[in-house]
């Protein structure tokens, strides 16, 4: 394991090829030291939990252009919250997005800083809380989707079928976490997810972490991660 290597090489790929996505702030203003709002955070991750990067862009620009800030969203409607969420599905999360807003407003409009913390909100899941955490408020916390499940179950060649690995994915993701940077390390291991480390036909050629890659090395990386037969 050179797990700190690891880190420094996915980043080093991140600040050329990361996504534009408007909830995010350019790594070369992290590494200046400057934070996303943690308004915007919430708002994407909430959008994002069950639906795709594509479709939440649009939504999200509506949201942050008709309430920029959690105050507004506080103030508005849950009538007109729920018109603006049609269309995304899953609307227990849009209550509960107004629920979380009324309570962040009433509490001075700041997001807990802490995975513990934002857990105590309606709506912020274990995921959910620990992407806050990393990529609003600088922890070092494990942020683990499925497609960092695949990553890591690729990068470390995981035996164990995925609906028994959780643990073991996590101990991974603890240990490579860095210091310097974590949340663009999040969203560095969501995006080799989506576009290079993909449940088919990965791009390994493209990979910052090729050399890095246990299922490379097996063989086959689309063997990984393994699932129990149906
Ligand atoms: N999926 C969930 N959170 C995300 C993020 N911050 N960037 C890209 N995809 C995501």
């Amino acid at each position: 394991g050179d797990s700190g290597g690891i880190a420094s090489r996915l980043l080093g790929w991140y600040d050329a090829h990361h996504r534009d996505l408007p909830w995010r702030i350019a790594p070369r203003d992290v590494l200046r030291g400057i934070r996303p709002d943690p308004y915007r955070v919430w708002l994407s991750e909430v959008m994002l939990q069950q639906t795709t990067v594509e479709a939440v862009k649009s939504y999200f620009r509506a949201f942050v252009g008709k309430w920029p800030d959690v105050e507004a969203l506080a103030a508005a409607s849950t009538e007109d919250v729920m018109k603006a969420w049609a269309g995304l599905g899953y609307y227990s999360r849009a209550r509960n997005l107004k629920a979380c807003a009324d309570l962040v407003a009433r509490q001075g409009g700041r997001f807990p800083a802490t995975e513990s913390g934002l857990k105590e909100l309606p709506g912020i899941g274990a995921y959910t809380a620990a992407a806050i955490a990393a990529i609003a408020f600088d922890h070092p916390a494990a942020v683990v989707d499925g497609n960092v499940e695949r990553v890591v179950s690729r990068l470390f060649s995981i035996a164990t079928p995925l609906s028994e690995a959780k643990a073991e994915i996590r101990a991974f993701v603890e240990r490579m976490v860095p210091q310097a940077r974590p949340g663009d390390f999040a969203q560095a291991m969501m995006d080799l997810g989506a576009t290079i480390c993909t449940p088919r036909r990965p791009r390994c050629m493209l990979c910052p972490l090729r050399e890095d890659c246990s299922a490379i090395l097996a063989g086959d990386p689309e063997r990984f991660p393994v699932r129990l037969p149906k």
